[in-house]
Order: structure tokens, then C-alpha cells, then sequence
């Protein structure tokens, strides 16, 4: 018995032989990094329309060089934290364990994890937006001129934007892997961008036990089997202490 998480979610997760989890940017805040909404997110002070969309970009392509490279310089010097590498270490003791991410920040990679798949891409790498090409070597200065690709496009990140549609192939598999799921986590996520807030919700259609961890109620906590109140740093050790222990790998 503990105080802290119900029997049943001890049980399901012992017994689970098919984990999905979708992350959000509460699982790397502990690493670091700000979060987009909430009291000090960064849609507090910032616009997403003018830094994270096409027509932001196609409007002025150098403030959104020099935001991305201000997130990357960020993202260079932080590490995974313990959320991170709990997760790495569950993906070693199930038969299926996959983990959507919102995150662009590659830290589940850098914490071991696998089995990733990145819903909104990887803030590190650079494609033209016109022939989609990947690029590796770009450099951009402050202030200077944002880069082009040889057929003359404009290189961007490869993050996905506002209003563009998410990687196919990443998002599919998010969603049979959710939907294939014995219990599925929500961490660190305000589950209001769509559609990655879908799959706990379509996993929970598909039969699967859900379990929420986040300092805050979100949309999804009134919906979960459990909504577990807490940082992912804090909250995932403690309870993977209790579990692993009963995991058969
Ligand atoms: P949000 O900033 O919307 O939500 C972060 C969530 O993390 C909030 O619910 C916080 O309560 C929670 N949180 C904060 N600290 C935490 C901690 N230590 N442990 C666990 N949870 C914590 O971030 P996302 O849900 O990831 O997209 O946002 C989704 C998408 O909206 C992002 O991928 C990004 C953003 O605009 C694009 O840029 C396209």
C-alpha cells in the first residue's frame, strides 16, 4: 500500500505488456527548458502566430531564425532530467513501449529512449521549406540573413508549425500504438494542441488504463483512470519504484 498512487494503477502497470506515452513540455521544464502556456509559458510574452506558422516565417524569416536559435542554444546546454531516464528504463522491461512526444527537444533520444516518435520534429535539424530537403550545416549569426537551400527556398527548422499537418508516418503509428495500449500515460502535457491531446483519449476508447501526471488539472484529468498531481521528475521515480519490482521482462 502507498498514499501516493492507487492499487489498481500499481497493478496495471505491473501486469501491462503494451505501454504508450505521449510527453509534453512538462517532462523537460525540470531540465530547463520553459514551457508554452501556464503562468511563465512562453506564449505568456511571445506570439505563437509570429514564431511558430508559416506566415510568421514567410513574414519575417530572421526573428524566427533568431528564435529557434535562442531555444537551441538552450536545449545545447541543458540534459535529460529524471523523468527522462525513467522512461528510458520502463522501455527496457515491456514488450511494447512506445512514447509520442510533443517536444522538439531530442532529450528522450539523449536519455536513451528508443522507441520515439517525434510528433511536432526535431528542433536540431534544418529542411527547406520549399523542396523539403534535409540540411545538415546551416548557419545562421544574429541577425544575419536566414539561410536558403540550393533551389533557392528558405531553410527552416524541421519543427512543424501551427496549421501544418504532422508527419504522417510518426503520427499513424502514435495512434495504432495507442490504440494497442494496456495502459497509456499523459506527462507533462496541458493536452489542448490537437491532435497529439487525441491519443490518450483514443487509447482510453480502445480499452487502455490511463494515467495522468501533472502539477495541474488539465482538460484530460477529469477523463483519466488516475490523474496523479506532481513533477515527472518527482512523481515517475517514485512510482516506477513500486513497479518495476513486480515487471516481468
Ligand atoms: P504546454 O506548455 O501547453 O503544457 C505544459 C504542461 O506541463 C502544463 O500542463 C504544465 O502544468 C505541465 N508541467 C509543468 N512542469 C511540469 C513538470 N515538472 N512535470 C510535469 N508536468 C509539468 O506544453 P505542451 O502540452 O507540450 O507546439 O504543448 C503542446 C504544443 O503546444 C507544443 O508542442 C508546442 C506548443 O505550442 C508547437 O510549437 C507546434
Amino acid at each position: 500500500m502507498n498514499n501516493l498512487f492507487s492499487d489498481t494503477t500499481i497493478k496495471k502497470l505491473a501486469t501491462a505488456k503494451r505501454i504508450g506515452v505521449l510527453t509534453g513540455a512538462g517532462i523537460s521544464a525540470e531540465s530547463g527548458i520553459p514551457t508554452f502556456r501556464g503562468q511563465d509559458g512562453l506564449w505568456q510574452q511571445l506570439k505563437p502566430e509570429e514564431l511558430a506558422s508559416v506566415d510568421g516565417f514567410m513574414k519575417n524569416p530572421r526573428l524566427v531564425w533568431q528564435w529557434y536559435e535562442y531555444r537551441r542554444e538552450i536545449i545545447q546546454h541543458v540534459k535529460p532530467n529524471t523523468g527522462h531516464f525513467i522512461l528510458a528504463d520502463m522501455e527496457k522491461c515491456y514488450p511494447v513501449f512506445s512514447l509520442s512526444t510533443q517536444n522538439v527537444d531530442g532529450l528522450h533520444f539523449r536519455a536513451g529512449s528508443k522507441n520515439v516518435l517525434e510528433l511536432h520534429g526535431n528542433i536540431l535539424v534544418n529542411r527547406c521549406h520549399t523542396c523539403n530537403k534535409y540540411i545538415a550545416d546551416v548557419h545562421f549569426q544574429n541577425g544575419s540573413t536566414p539561410p536558403r537551400c540550393d533551389c533557392g527556398g528558405l531553410i527552416r527548422p524541421g519543427v512543424v508549425w501551427f496549421g501544418e499537418t504532422l508527419p504522417e508516418e510518426v503520427l499513424e503509428r502514435s495512434f495504432t500504438l495507442a490504440c494497442e495500449a494496456d495502459v497509456y500515460l499523459s506527462i507533462g502535457t496541458s493536452a489542448q494542441v490537437y491532435p497529439a491531446a487525441m491519443l490518450p483519449r483514443e487509447a482510453q476508447q480502445h480499452g487502455a488504463y490511463i494515467i495522468e501526471i501533472n502539477p495541474e488539472r488539465t482538460p484530460l484529468s477529469t477523463a483519466v483512470d488516475e490523474f496523479i498531481p506532481g513533477k515527472s521528475g518527482e512523481v515517475l521515480p517514485v512510482l516506477w519504484n513500486l513497479v518495476k519490482p513486480f515487471v516481468k521482462v
